[in-house]
């Protein structure tokens, strides 16, 4: 609704050139991990925390496939389709200015054949304006599609560890590599992750030393997630870290802010205000 004293409505974050921040770029990335510099990414689905996350120095912001947890109610990520990444990271980029923009390839999305993977990762890049896609996982024919979009000029970022897309075969979201051949496998598929083409991988869930070996053994940078302190940077969820998803509260999750309960106790005092006749105000409504 437009507000007849002027103003757009907006916070104007999105729209104004001088506030316009520097774009990060995937060679930023690995700049920043040769210089010993911790990077910084959340995740973001709509427009309106785009705007915010704009006005903070996060380095780069993921539409990650949660979405489907966070966002649109599921048990996991596996319904979340291409369209509906598409649709959320539309919204993120009109309202992002400057991190790096990366999108999650979801389930099957990758999977079934050269082509298949190919048309959807170009649908990411050309239909959002994403800068990157992220990739689940380091199987033969996950690093053939790697290479295959690297080479088409889209960058990659991998994920290891827990991958959330392999739940099932998985038997849950538990804490990966405590057990030495997985340990083991995830080494070498993050030296293979690399060797295809990635930019940086997610590492997700798994205890600190492994992640601090697998960060000294590539030159790309590693971002974790409940995998300590030694990776090159840190992602969360965003609606997790800031306390809109109290129920949630694995280990590894700081809450940097307890929006859920400052909400609640927002939509409160409007129910009351508005029964009790105290809203709108004379200085609330408009002479005739
Ligand atoms: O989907 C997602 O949000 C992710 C992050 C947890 C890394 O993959």
């Amino acid at each position: 609704m437009s507000d007849p004293s002027g103003s757009n409505g907006s916070s104007g974050s999105s729209g104004s050139s001088d506030s316009r921040r520097k774009r990060v770029t995937t060679s930023d990335l690995i700049a920043m991990k040769g210089r010993g510099e911790k990077i910084a990414m959340l995740t973001c689905y709509d427009y309106l925390f785009a705007g915010i996350l704009t006005e903070t120095a996060v380095d780069a912001v993921l539409v990650g496939d949660s979405l489907g947890q966070v966002v649109l109610g599921h048990d996991s990520t596996l319904p979340v389709t291409v369209d509906d990444m598409i649709h959320h990271a539309r919204a993120v980029r009109r309202g992002l200015q400057g991190p790096l923009l990366v999108v999650d390839m979801p389930f099957l999305s990758y999977q079934v054949s050269d082509e298949d993977a190919l048309r959807n990762a170009g649908r990411m890049m050309r239909e959002t304006g994403a800068e990157a896609v992220k990739l689940e996982g380091a199987a033969d024919v996950t690093l053939d599609r790697i290479r295959l979009m690297v080479g088409a000029g889209i960058p990659v970022m991998g994920h290891l560890g827990l991958t959330p897309q392999s739940v099932h075969e998985l038997g849950g979201y538990s804490v990966r590599g405590r057990e030495r051949e997985e340990a083991d496998r995830l080494r070498h598929e993050a030296r293979a992750l690399e060797e295809a083409g990635c930019f940086s991988i997610v590492l997700e869930l798994m205890p600190t030393e492994l992640a601090g070996e697998i960060s000294g053994s590539i030159r790309i940078p590693t971002i974790g997630i409940g995998a300590g302190s030694e990776c090159d940077g840190q992602v969360l969820v965003l609606p997790d870290m800031l306390g809109l998803n109290p129920s949630f509260n694995p280990t590894f999750l700081r809450r940097f802010a307890e929006l859920g309960e400052a909400a609640r106790r927002g939509v409160d005092e409007y129910v009351s205000a508005v029964k009790s006749s105290e809203y709108p105000a004379d200085s609330e409504s408009y002479e005739a």
